[in-house]
């Protein structure tokens, strides 16, 4: 098939591709999202599950998915549309999945805008307290507050258009919160207690391994890396062809799992040190983060500082992320209706607002109100990550493995030398890929109605 590429502007060599791609997978699911889901599914055995998957599906995913893009020189929906007429449907699954996604991201955006505030105005001790995180959630009128803020700077950003502006400064930021991880890391090792949970997550206990540990730990590498939802395609079309495809993927996979590790070294041995590392405490999801590092920085000689710094980070993480999120809605709507850009920032704002108002009560004032016994920040995690994003994925693999063939990927990857991991790309698209997807998918439909538990 032949492809004709259009002009784009284009990213400064791989360094600048590598760094924008990373400034969109490294946010809240790296430090948030991943170290709650190791402490839940069984320490190093979802360690090590996520990593195998990373190197293997997730690396398919990936160069797939930039590589379409850097052929077509289109976003999702155009580049599907453009390949086949039949399969534009594609490029619409994962088209939904961003607008899922922002929302909920933005209500935990804003927890962290809200720990950010306590660090810098020196309320970082009380935040350290028991029951600090549970009487700040609980409330009905603060979360959402926290919330409008987050979302409404993503939308500045992308209405006054300094998402350029932000990724420079998140370019010099994101190095400096890796350093500043693995020194948390290793102060955390020394508190008293904290070894055991080293161990519980480095060292695989087999006894441990679930179904739920594939399905959790799939989920999270779609989310993690930004992959399914066609940001990927995206960022791909931007990519000059003289770039090593390969490389940069790697290169991309390394940052954003390496601050992931270390995040979750970060918090799973502080929770066993302060709070005994049992079923209960490795298992509280979504607010682990939030519980657990304030009393770290609580212990630490200049932690407020320390904290308040982490915070902003954290939250520039965050918000390169969200950026890049909104950015992917609007591009969306704006393909499909003639609609000025302010005007359609103001309009996806209000929309998200609206959509995150459930998930950002359902941790307080709706904490009864339940789907498929999930409360809704969690019902939307779960829809996206381990409904939908399997779905696109399997579509994905299918359309490249059966009906474009593999080597329209590989064709692209090779023009800037061999593609070594050639043979198991094409294995995974075609065999191994789309069958643990309906293996996961289905796994995951049986655990949340309760037919099964894995
Ligand atoms: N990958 C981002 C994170 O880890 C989340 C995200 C998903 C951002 C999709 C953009 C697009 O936080």
């Amino acid at each position: 098939m032949d492809i004709k590429t259009e002009k784009r502007s284009n990213f400064t060599g791989k360094l600048g591709f590598v760094l924008a791609a990373a400034g969109s997978a490294v946010g809240l699911g790296n430090i948030w999202r991943f170290p709650y889901l190791a402490a839940k599914y069984g320490g190093g055995i979802f360690l090590i599950t996520y990593i195998v998957l990373a190197l293997t599906f997730g690396f398919c995913l990936m160069i797939a998915e930039i590589a379409i893009g850097r052929k077509t020189g289109l976003s999702a929906i155009g580049a599907f549309k453009k390949i086949s007429k039949k399969f534009a449907f594609i490029g619409w699954i994962v088209s939904i999945i961003p607008m899922i996604i922002l929302p909920y991201y933005s209500v935990i955006g804003g927890w962290v805008t809200k720990y950010m505030v306590a660090f810098v105005t020196g309320q970082g001790h009380a935040a350290a307290a028991d029951g600090y995180f549970e009487a700040f959630i609980t409330k009905a009128g603060e979360p959402i507050l926290w919330f409008t803020i987050f979302i409404g700077i993503t939308a500045l950003v992308v209405m006054l258009g300094v998402v350029k502006g932000i990724e420079r400064v998140s370019k010099i930021m994101m190095p400096v919160l890796v350093v500043l991880s693995v020194f948390i890391a290793i102060y955390v090792m020394f508190i008293d207690g904290a070894w055991a949970g080293v161990i519980y997550y480095i060292k695989p206990d087999f006894s441990k391994f679930s179904f739920m540990t594939v399905v959790s730990a799939m989920g999270q590498l779609f989310y993690s890396m930004s992959l399914a939802m066609g940001i990927m395609i995206t960022y791909g079309s931007y990519m000059k062809k003289d770039v090593n495809l390969e490389k940069s993927v790697h290169n991309i996979e390394i940052f954003d799992t390496g601050i992931a590790f270390f995040a979750g070294l970060m918090i799973i041995p502080a929770v066993f040190a302060f709070s005994g590392g049992n079923e209960e405490a490795l298992g509280k999801g979504p607010s682990l983060m939030f519980i657990t590092l304030p009393k770290v920085f609580n212990t630490m000689f200049g932690g407020q500082v320390i904290g308040a710094l982490f915070f902003i980070l954290v939250l520039f993480a965050a918000l390169t992320s969200s950026v890049s999120l909104m950015e992917t809605v609007i591009s969306i709507i704006q393909d499909k209706v003639k609609i000025g850009r302010k005007k359609l920032c103001l309009i996806v704002l209000l929309g998200c607002i609206l959509v995150g108002l459930p998930s950002s009560l359902g941790y307080g004032v709706w904490g009864g109100v339940k789907i498929l016994g999930l409360q809704f920040l969690d019902f939307f995690d779960f829809i996206s990550n381990s409904i939908l994003m399997p779905i696109a994925a399997f579509l994905i693999c299918i359309f490249i493995g059966f009906v474009v063939k593999p080597s329209f990927v590989t064709d692209e990857i090779e023009l800037n030398g061999k593609f070594k991991m050639k043979k198991m790309f094409n294995a995974m698209v075609k065999y191994i890929a789309p069958v643990c997807l309906i293996v996961i998918l289905v796994f995951a439909i049986l655990d949340v109605f309760g037919i099964l538990t894995i």
